[in-house]
């Protein structure tokens, strides 16, 4: 992966654990003079990074900006493709709209897009996504992945699993639950969401763009007023503040691990794990969708990502696409 001449000395920074090195030995080691090393250390200050100068031993890292760090991320990622081709944005109006336009430039399987704030952030069924500044993940995937049309919706599901087996990795004090098709619940309120949208041919994908919206670090105040009641965050669910790029770098990890297995292997293993950590099925639910309402229990999803209801008078009934409550 290509780092510019900063990254790399903030990777020597971040490696160092608080050890102070000289800008002369970075200026050999780089092989260029002392004022371009400095002009690089002014600029990781104008980012947020505090230094100390210390006598005859150089600089030392004191501390790091609150924001999804680009340099932490690619030190810590060790995935084939996912993340590594990063657009980092301080404020953008959707990741979504910045990756549509990156597909449509011929961005590579695995890029993604990811900013602090979003000034429109969109949400599932035209809604509008509360993106909070610096507290959460917004970050769009574009994946292409070698398969027909009709298998996108599955790859929701792809990505709910991974979010919520890098949530399982990192934490230990909540268990993540999925809510058919892609939100993601901590203790019964929403933490997650997910937006996958297509392009395509009629036979072959071009490109997907997971759209993923985790709120990290907000306190309930950080919510406004109407979503107090139903939004949650990792931090509360944890009780502490969160490492965000930790965060990303397993959720990357986990999706390309599990979208490379579902390319190779099929559905199976995805509906399996999405399985064991449904909040819905074995539920009564009421299902709404721009075409009917469906009560009963939710019974299984299909090979398609399609919940099955079981309603009162026996009828089992699919649903594609729908707002879920649960009823007990
Ligand atoms: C939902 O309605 O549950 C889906 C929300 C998806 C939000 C994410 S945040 C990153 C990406 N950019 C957007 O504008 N939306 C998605």
């Amino acid at each position: 992966m290509h780092l510019t001449m900063k990254d790399e000395i903030l990777q020597r920074f971040l490696k160092a654990n608080g050890e102070p090195i000289s800008g002369q030995q970075l200026a050999d080691d780089f092989q260029v003079s002392r004022t371009a090393i400095w002009k690089h250390m002014q600029t990781l200050q104008q980012e947020g990074y505090e230094f100390e100068t210390i006598k005859k031993r150089g600089y030392q890292l004191l501390s790091v900006p609150d924001k999804v760090d680009v340099g932490q991320l690619k030190q810590l990622l060790q995935t084939d493709r996912y993340g590594q081709t990063i657009h980092y944005f301080d404020k953008v109006d959707s990741t979504q709209l910045v990756a549509h336009e990156l597909v449509r430039a011929g961005a590579k399987d695995g890029t993604i897009v990811i900013a602090e704030h979003q000034t429109t952030g969109r949400g599932r069924m035209l809604r509008e996504w509360e993106s909070t500044k610096g507290k959460g993940i917004w970050m769009t995937i574009i994946i292409r992945p070698t398969i027909p049309p009709h298998q996108a919706p599955q790859f929701t599901l792809v990505a709910a699993v991974a979010i919520i087996n890098a949530m399982k990795a990192m934490f230990k004090n909540f268990t993540p639950e999925i809510k058919w098709p892609n939100d993601i619940l901590i203790n019964g309120k929403k933490t997650t969401g997910i937006l996958t949208e297509m392009i395509a041919e009629a036979d072959q994908v071009q490109a997907l763009l997971i759209g993923i919206g985790i709120n990290v670090n907000q306190q309930i105040a950080d919510f406004p007023d109407e979503l107090q009641s139903i939004a949650t965050s990792v931090s509360i669910g944890e009780g502490e503040q969160v490492d965000r790029v930790q965060l990303v770098a397993h959720v990357l990890q986990f999706l390309e691990n599990y979208s490379d297995h579902y390319v190779k292997h099929g559905f199976q293993f995805i509906k399996e794990l999405w399985e064991q950590s449904s909040g819905t099925l074995g539920k009564q639910v009421k299902a709404t969708s721009l075409r009917e309402v469906v009560e009963g229990e939710a019974i299984r999803i299909t090979e398609n990502g399609v919940l099955e209801i079981r309603q009162a008078n026996g009828e089992i009934k699919g649903v594609y696409s729908a707002d879920i409550e649960i009823l007990d």
